[in-house]
């Protein structure tokens, strides 16, 4: 099979609006009677948060808070979050807050369904069928999360970050209300949105794969496909024109709309066509500098694109056009890897694996960790190495992307 090819797999709703955040009692009602919600702290605490809380209630749901999670979602609180609310029998499972919080909601759900451990389910497809329905509400601009198979978490028996992906995970609903952003400080607003660009670029890039019937059934990533690709272009051009707005002005209302847009469009890309090895090399630099996961991976993606341009020379003109680079086909492509690049510095990004704070001698480390992320290198649209991911890791330590380039 060859020619057009495209996948999606989506919440059954994805609503979109400031202010819609007042559409939660009336479809949550219609859901279940029963509903837990997830967040953290900060947000338990919020006007804006309790106002939702409320909302429900006067729809007739009775409602229970945990509004313990703790960012980047160590394993200990989702099992904490299980055993208190086991008994409360929850029909729906809110996740209201950045991307922790809504992968909290997707692992509660999944324990409450299916029960087991945790680590019964890592990787790819390992959910048995349908969990609790999980409506999230996004409050960073951001993970993508609301709209996409994957939950994020902390192991911390095994000291890493992993995944587990499934499209049962995808939620039943995604409301994004871009006024629930506005309080995201400069640098929030900068790391999640750096995120969202690096998962829009990754996916319209990512490898296409050989057409098979087993294809969509047999993978929750599917690489590049006409349809994500629709979805990643909204993305990048909204984040090109709305970045830098929202990160100078973060009452921004128009801002914060377009960037809540594109973080939606690029976890509809991402969730089906996947990331690649920007997401490979971040997992061991997240972990030996406990820096967040937005930062690593946009610092890493202009050497990630100056090493994939000769795979991806058309794809990266198509991205540079939309953002309106003038020229040809080759003189775009490179051209589009500045702008990301200045982009990236405009909002406070480091430009080094050294200014990140990796030590020096664990760049070797890195690459070698790299490449364990099968999933994430075999996505890459260049054939990738341990050798490569030595090449991309020590440019990207010294800042030197020209001797990457090709
Ligand atoms: N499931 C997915 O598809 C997916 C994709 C990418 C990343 N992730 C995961 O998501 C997590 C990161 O999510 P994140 O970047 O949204 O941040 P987060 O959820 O980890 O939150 C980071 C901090 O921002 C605060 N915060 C959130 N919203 C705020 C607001 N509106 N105003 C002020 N403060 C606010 C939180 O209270 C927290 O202290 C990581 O664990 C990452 O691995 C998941
Ligand atoms: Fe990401």
């Amino acid at each position: 099979m060859t020619g057009l090819f495209g996948t999606l797999r989506l919440p059954a709703s994805v609503i979109f609006g400031s202010g819609q955040r007042a559409a939660a009692g009336l479809t949550a009602a219609r859901i279940g009677k029963r509903a837990l919600i997830c967040t953290d702290a900060r947000m338990g605490a919020d006007a804006q948060f309790r106002a939702i809380v409320t909302d429900l209630e006067a729809h007739g749901v009775v409602t229970r808070v945990y509004d313990r999670t703790e960012a980047d979602l160590p394993m200990a609180g989702i099992l904490d979050c299980v055993r208190e609310y086991k008994d409360f029998q929850p029909e729906v499972i809110l996740g209201v807050g950045g991307g922790s919080c809504m992968d909290m909601a997707k692992c509660v759900a999944l324990l409450l369904s299916h029960g087991g451990s945790l680590s019964d389910y890592y990787g790819e497809n390992k959910i048995p069928g349908a969990t609790l329905p999980v409506m999230a509400l996004p409050t960073t601009a951001g993970t993508g999360s609301e709209v996409t198979p994957v939950a994020v978490l902390d192991d911390s028996e095994r000291g890493t970050k992993v995944g587990i992906s499934s499209p049962y995970l995808i939620p039943k609903v995604a409301i994004c209300d871009p006024e629930l952003t506005i309080s995201c400080p400069p640098g929030l607003t900068a790391t999640s949105g750096v995120d969202a660009l690096t998962h829009a670029i990754e996916s319209f890039t990512a490898a296409p794969r050989a057409l098979t019937p087993e294809l969509t059934v047999n993978n929750v990533f599917v690489g590049k496909n006409v349809l994500s690709d629709m979805f990643g272009l909204l993305a990048i051009t909204n984040i090109f024109k709305a970045l830098p707005v929202a990160y100078k002005d973060g009452k921004n209302v128009e801002a914060r709309e377009r960037m809540m847009l594109a973080a939606l469009a690029a976890g509809c890309a991402f969730g089906t066509a996947g990331t690649a090895a920007a997401h490979a090399i971040q997992y061991p630099v997240g972990s030996a500098t406990h820096t967040p996961h937005g930062v690593g991976v946009a610092l890493l993606l202009p050497y990630v694109m100056e090493f994939n341009r000769p795979s991806c020379v058309a794809a990266f003109a198509e991205i540079g056009r939309a953002i309106g680079l003038p020229g040809d086909d080759e003189k775009v492509s490179r051209d589009v890897i500045d702008a990301v690049a200045a982009l990236l510095q405009s909002v406070g990004i480091p430009r080094t694996l050294k200014e990140l704070g990796l030590p020096e001698d664990r760049q070797e480390w890195t690459a070698e960790s790299a490449i364990g992320a099968a999933r994430l290198v075999n996505n890459n649209p260049r054939k990738l190495d341990v050798e490569s991911l030595k090449a991309i890791t020590h440019a990207a330590f010294s800042g030197d992307r020209a001797r990457l380039a090709s």
